[in-house]
């Protein structure tokens, strides 16, 4: 049974930054309390010419680059979002096209903060079943465009941005050793983006009443978070088989720092073992895991050979927890050049568009 490696990884947030200070002209907060209550000191946010699938595509073409591998050859991709392109179509099928990705299934994944968990367990479980070769793995977000910049319980705490992995099989052990899925929807309600779904399709009673903002139980969720981070880590580690001393770094969603406090007290852990950068981007959703690995590795943190757990918590509610062996790019002969396969998916996508032109002209005159 193949093994499924982590080879690539890349990110991509916006330039603009904002800071404590540029909030609390906004709305009745301050830098003090933002940073005692949070840790978070400054967030990204997109700018007009950003959204969820901008910000994938850059995170991907830089986890390709790494990984050294041709948009061609990857088999899967999937985008885990809490803030997607449009309902329909998927981001990542957006991204597939921008990529010229030509064989790749694609689809979007939703578990909130959870979701890049869940994607890279959903991936590296198709590489271990043999289906697949090749997968791309996203988490992406432009929360910002979600947010009551209003409301100073939840404006404070979120922010966009974008990482990616590649997963590629090798019969080499290592990489995905495990992963933990859990979810209780009896909490859903405490943390929600109820308008413009089938339920509360958008109207402008919805806008009016302000659905189509995120709306949470701060509280609540705090509460939820501090419980599982711990629990959920321990059980990836059981069913890997592996006790918390084999473990070189924890990579938490990047909440809150009280959070991640509470996790590492927890497990009886000092902070240093966790990886924490949620002071410069705030809780970028499904993309807060794989930006803070992406650093770290940049950082010279992270090294090949190095053992993980990614551990998140969010809507849904959901939690997990995933134990991975970091390998690093695999050997492969010449260079690639991922960005320049856009241009080739560019010319693809226009002449699918008109073929089907030319094909509806036709069809419309024979019927
Ligand atoms: N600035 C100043 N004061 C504030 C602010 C603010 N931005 N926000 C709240 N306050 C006030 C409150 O009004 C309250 O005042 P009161 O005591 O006079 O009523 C006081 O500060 C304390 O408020 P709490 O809500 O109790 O503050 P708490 O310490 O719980 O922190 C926070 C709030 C930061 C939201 C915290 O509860 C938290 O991080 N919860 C988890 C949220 C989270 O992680 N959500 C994302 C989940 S992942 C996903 O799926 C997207």
């Amino acid at each position: 049974m193949p093994y499924a490696h982590i080879t690539g990884w890349g990110m991509a947030v916006p330039e603009k930054i904002m800071t404590n200070d540029d909030l609390s002209k906004i709305v009745d907060t301050n830098d003090t309390w933002i940073r005692e209550r949070t840790g978070i000191a400054e967030r990204r946010i997109a700018a007009d010419d950003e959204s969820t699938a901008t910000l994938a595509l850059a995170a991907s073409i830089n986890a390709l680059k790494v990984a050294n591998l041709r948009p061609t050859d990857i088999d899967l991709i999937i985008c885990s979002s809490s803030s997607p392109e449009y309902i329909f179509p998927a981001t990542a099928c957006l991204v597939q096209d921008e990529l010229g990705a030509t064989k790749a299934g694609a689809f979007d994944l939703l578990a909130a903060c959870t979701g890049f968990i869940y994607a890279i367990n959903m991936a590296a479980q198709a590489i271990r079943s043999g289906s697949i070769k090749n997968a791309l793995v996203i988490g992406s977000e432009t929360l910002s465009r979600f947010v009551n910049w209003e409301d100073r319980n939840t404006c404070i705490l979120f922010g966009d941005g974008a990482g990616a992995f590649v997963l590629q099989a090798s019969e080499r052990p290592g990489g995905v050793y495990s992963a933990v899925m859990h979810s209780d929807g009896s909490g859903g309600d405490l943390l929600t983006l109820p308008g413009g779904g089938s339920k509360n399709p958008a109207t402008e009673a919805t806008v009016q009443q302000g659905m189509h903002f995120i709306g949470m139980d701060g509280r609540e969720v705090f509460r939820f978070a501090t419980r599982v981070m711990a629990q959920a880590t321990r059980e990836a580690l059981d069913a890997a088989g592996m006790d918390l001393e084999e473990i070189d770094w924890i990579i938490p969603h990047q909440a809150n720092i009280r959070i991640i406090e509470a996790a590492a007290r927890g497990l009886k852990l000092p902070m240093d073992k966790f990886i924490v950068n949620l002071q410069k981007y705030g809780n970028t959703s499904t993309a807060s895991i794989p930006i803070a690995t992406v650093e770290a590795i940049e950082k010279g943190q992270i090294k090949s050979g190095d053992r993980l757990v990614l551990v998140g918590f969010g809507a849904g509610l959901t939690w997990g927890a995933l134990i991975a062996e970091w390998t690093g790019p695999f050997p492969s002969k010449g260079h690639i050049y991922p960005e320049q396969y856009r241009l080739f998916g560019r010319v693809r996508s226009l002449v699918r568009r008109t073929i089907r032109f030319i094909e509806g002209i036709i069809f419309r005159r024979e019927l």
